[in-house]
């Protein structure tokens, strides 16, 4: 069978070789819902949530819609403490992998001791997961990056494969390049060449065109899509699509209806504090259409849920 007809496997699950990423305060749980509508069988992960928020939170924070999975939980740590009980929270909610971020180059994140600062600081990554290893008994993968100061992902790949992980998703820059210029996939080939789990490449993968380059430069095993999803929730499926060599395009009717349920979502998760949200995914849903500055500008000065919904009325005249 052919690489693209193939699913990838992490552990005991079968998911296509597109992954939704998670960008905290984006790929929320209105925007997955909405993705749901265009691809049933991807992979999504949630934002990043230290293991200690996780705990601390209220529960109904953390909540995942199972109607969502299948679902990745992404946690941080900056120490063994709290994991055991978030990732008890976690499983017991009903998730099909977790995942821990070494990658994060957020300076409150990095200050905290977690995200990719964990990258500089081997022995206590190792103890972190070992940790999560043995508290996690479905998939458990690590979302990391070329390296902190140095690069140093083929050590942290190694180990992670050591620990137990099961896949590893690999961003192409070092904390100081944050999402930042050109990424370099040479880094993709030689982990890929280093251990035997899953290889995951993020960063840059817009189009199907460059997936299919980075695979054949790399050997890579499937493609985590962050920024370019914005706007666009059936871009999984239309990459999955590509793939197998059919062409997709939503229906414009479809598309009309995704952003009004979308818009529904966030009123209905966030309340009031949804405004801002709603405004910023009205910008992404007008990349690439006509007069978008003008429908931008009266997004943003919208005040309340039914300004909300003449602006997406306006979208679709
Ligand atoms: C605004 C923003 C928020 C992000 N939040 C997260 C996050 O919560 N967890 C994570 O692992 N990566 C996060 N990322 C990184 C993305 O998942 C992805 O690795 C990065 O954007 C590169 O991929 P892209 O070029 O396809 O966007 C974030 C990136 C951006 C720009």
């Amino acid at each position: 069978m052919s690489y693209w007809r193939e699913h990838l496997s992490i552990g005991n699950l079968k998911i296509p070789r597109f992954l939704g990423g998670p960008l905290d305060r984006l790929t929320d749980a209105p925007f997955r819902a909405v993705t749901r509508l265009f691809c049933t069988e991807a992979l999504l992960y949630t934002e990043i949530r230290h293991v200690a928020a996780v705990v601390k939170m209220p529960r109904a924070k953390v909540a995942i819609d199972q109607a969502t999975r299948p679902i990745n939980f992404q946690m941080t740590a900056s120490s063994t403490d709290y994991i055991d009980q978030a990732c008890a929270i976690i499983l017991a909610q009903g998730v099909d992998a977790i995942d821990l971020n070494i990658g994060c180059p957020a300076s409150n994140v990095v200050n905290s001791g977690a995200g990719s600062s964990l990258m500089g600081d081997i022995k206590r990554l190792d103890s972190i997961l070992k940790r999560f290893r043995t508290n996690v008994p479905c998939p458990f993968t690590v979302k990391m990056r070329a390296g902190f100061k140095e690069h140093n992902a083929e050590t942290v790949a190694q180990l992670c494969q050591d620990c137990g992980v099961d896949a590893l998703v690999v961003h192409p820059r070092l904390q100081k390049q944050k999402f930042k210029g050109l990424p370099e996939y040479g880094v993709i080939a030689s982990v890929k060449k280093l251990v035997h789990i899953p290889v995951i490449v993020s960063g840059g993968i817009n189009d199907f065109e460059t997936a299919q380059k980075v695979y054949e430069s790399t050997g890579v095993d499937g493609f985590l899509i962050g920024r370019a999803q914005l706007g666009a929730p059936w871009l999984l499926h239309q990459l999955q699509e590509q793939s197998v060599g059919h062409e997709y395009k939503p229906e414009r009717a479809h598309v009309s209806r995704a952003i009004i349920e979308h818009m529904t979502l966030i009123e209905s998760f966030y309340g009031k504090k949804g405004l801002a949200v709603a405004r910023r995914h009205i910008g992404f849903y007008m990349k690439c259409r006509e007069h978008a500055g003008l429908i931008r500008r009266r997004a943003q000065e919208t005040t309340c849920w039914a300004d909300i919904h003449e602006v997406i009325e306006s979208m679709n005249q």
